[in-house]
């Protein structure tokens, strides 16, 4: 048995107004919120996280947000800080995705500083890592991972490092209906857990969960799911609908 509780996080994206996000977060908690086997997070757009918040209270599903301004506060128009993000009582926060590196731009260091930020604030950073299509192809895979695990969280402390998750998510598996196999998603998750001693020291590598995302759904989930260094999934498209998001919660609370 794994000695990581697993972590079903659903990354809403640019989806869904006050009213549907609300609507979806109910039917959540109707279904688990009250199950303890599986962390559940649902990350909605920033416009839905004081609503959704309320519906979450008093469950065992958390709140995330996106993404976060690393910055406490001053002249960062259109930017979120963490205390803004605790106010609303959100536990986490996805950094460093994909698709923040390639529309925003995000570098390495610009992710770290919000890892930085949001660990010393009480926010727990899921940090994206993965690469391109032409990088698998090219042979880079690994070399890519390293470089954006090993810059994003440059500088985070042994004591810090057990509050981050790693998601690993390869950008040609996201939104494409193309998962990664078990050997390929099994083999990096297994690498980053290698970095991740390297690092922090081995126990508390062990202590830190990597997830799946990338079309992961119910009956792609299974199977990825009992890979020993995969601790849970971090679902786009599939979180979107209750019924699919609380079969995936599901799916996770069947792996022993
Ligand atoms: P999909 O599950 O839609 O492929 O998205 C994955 C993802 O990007 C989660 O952050």
């Amino acid at each position: 048995m794994s000695p990581r509780k697993k972590l079903i996080a659903g990354n809403w994206k640019m989806n869904k107004t006050s009213a549907d996000a609300v609507a979806l977060a109910q039917e959540i908690v109707s279904a688990v919120g009250k199950q303890t086997e599986v962390d559940v997070v649902v990350c909605p757009p920033y416009t839905s996280l004081e609503s959704v918040a309320k519906v979450l209270d008093g469950s065992t599903v958390k709140l995330g947000a996106q993404n976060v301004h690393p910055e406490a506060s001053g002249a960062y128009t259109g930017e979120i800080s963490v205390a803004m993000l605790r106010a609303f009582f959100a536990s986490s926060v996805i950094l460093g995705h994909s698709e923040r590196r390639t529309y925003f731009k995000e570098t390495d260091a610009f992710i770290n500083q919000k890892v930085i930020a949001s660990l010393k604030g009480q926010l727990r950073p899921i940090l994206c890592v993965g690469e391109t299509l032409g990088e698998r192809e090219s042979g880079s895979t690994l070399r890519v991972v390293q470089t954006q695990l090993e810059g994003g969280l440059e500088g985070v402390s042994k004591d810090m490092a057990t509050s981050v998750v790693i998601a690993y998510e390869p950008v040609w598996a996201i939104g494409t209906g193309k998962v990664a196999t078990t050997e390929q998603a099994q083999e990096v998750h297994a690498f980053i857990r290698t970095l991740l001693g390297k690092l922090f020291g081995e126990t508390i590598a062990q202590k830190i969960r990597i997830l799946y995302g990338g079309s992961m759904k119910p009956q792609n989930a299974p199977e990825l799911l009992a890979q020993k260094d995969i601790d849970g999934g971090l679902i786009g498209g599939a979180s979107l609908e209750a019924r699919s998001f609380l079969d995936l919660v599901n799916a996770a609370a069947a792996v022993k």
